[in-house]
């Protein structure tokens, strides 16, 4: 199925390349008992795993292997969702992955994870801190060339302007389900921010789309600056990107007020369980919903305690960006 930006920009068709990882839309639904309306984008995906990243890589793996790339080089933490995604759908479409990890609490969530990840084929360089990523940079990227080319570099969690397209693309999906009936307009669409292209991109879809709902980012990772200026930047970099590549966008609004972020529920960082979530998550998994406790738990507990204290209005949409198989 032709892509929303495809549809709205024709231009961009010829010179933004796409690959389908997954079937469209992903289901809206009201969860009872809660009164929050759902996206279930934990069903994004082909294959073994899901959720937000997949939505990423449908336009990183086709602009990696643009640029005759035969290896992607990537980091994250040591349960990172963004590498095992990267890792079995790179090797699916011809690409080896490479990840650079930072410690993060090992509890077992994140032991099965790498378990995954080490079945993934993924080849895993333990960098331990960012400062050590940083200087074994040059090694790193010598080390896992291929093809007499260098690894294609993606930022933590695919957060780079072309990742971020595939938020773009989920806003516009939302705004058609809206469009459609399946949904009422939200008036916030709450989501995690890990590394903040999810929300940057949902936030340019939404002014894309002319649809007035505003996100609400739940900021989880403590590891990185993620404030309104640093998401604004990302958003503009993907806008104008649109925009070398063909793309008329209407004036658009990017600037810090265009989202609304908050930081309440970090606890002691990133990775580190909280009550607030755990609580959460209960409350969901009554609801038939399993959240897990690095991302999605702590959003949904935002999204609780922003709508007890009156700061989000009704209705509310939860985006479920958590996609174990
Ligand atoms: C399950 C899950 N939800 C949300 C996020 C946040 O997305 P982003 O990194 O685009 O902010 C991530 C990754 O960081 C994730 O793995």
């Amino acid at each position: 199925m032709t892509p929303h930006l495809h549809q709205r920009f024709p231009a961009l068709a010829e010179t933004l390349p796409h690959l389908a990882l997954s079937e469209r839309p992903t289901p809206v639904r009201e969860l009872g008992g809660l009164g929050v309306w759902v996206k279930e984008d934990g069903a994004f995906g082909s294959g073994g795993w899901g959720g937000n990243k997949v939505r990423k890589l449908e336009w990183l793996i086709p602009d990696a292997r643009r640029r005759g790339r035969r290896s992607i080089l990537t980091f994250g933490g040591l349960g990172t969702n963004w590498g095992l995604a990267t890792a079995l759908y790179g090797r699916e479409h011809g690409l080896e992955t490479a990840l650079a990890l930072v410690d993060q609490p090992i509890d077992e969530h994140v032991r099965a994870q790498l378990g995954r990840l080490e079945a993934s084929g993924a080849r895993i360089h333990r960098s331990h801190t960012k400062a050590r990523t940083v200087a074994m940079l040059p090694w790193l990227i010598v080390r896992n060339a291929r093809g007499g080319r260098p690894p294609y570099l993606l930022p933590a969690g695919g957060s780079s302007a072309v990742g971020v397209l595939g938020y773009v693309e989920a806003g516009l999906e939302i705004a058609a389900q809206v469009e459609d009936g399946s949904l009422p307009e939200p008036a916030h669409v709450v989501v995690a921010v890990g590394t903040g292209g999810t929300a940057a991109g949902l936030a340019l879809g939404f002014q894309l789309a002319g649809l007035r709902s505003r996100v609400a980012g739940i900021v989880v990772n403590d590891q990185l600056r993620l404030d309104p200026p640093v998401l604004v930047r990302l958003a503009r970099r993907t806008a104008k990107l649109l925009e070398r590549r063909g793309a008329r966008l209407p004036r658009l609004r990017l600037e810090p007020g265009m989202l609304d972020l908050t930081r309440d529920q970090i606890g002691a960082g990133y990775g580190h369980r909280t009550e607030a979530a755990a609580r959460a998550a209960d409350l969901a998994a009554a609801a038939g919903l399993a959240l897990d406790p690095v991302y999605t738990a702590k959003a949904m507990a935002g999204l609780l305690a922003l709508r007890d204290a009156g700061r989000i209005g009704d209705p509310a949409l939860f985006v479920h960006t958590d996609g174990p198989r």
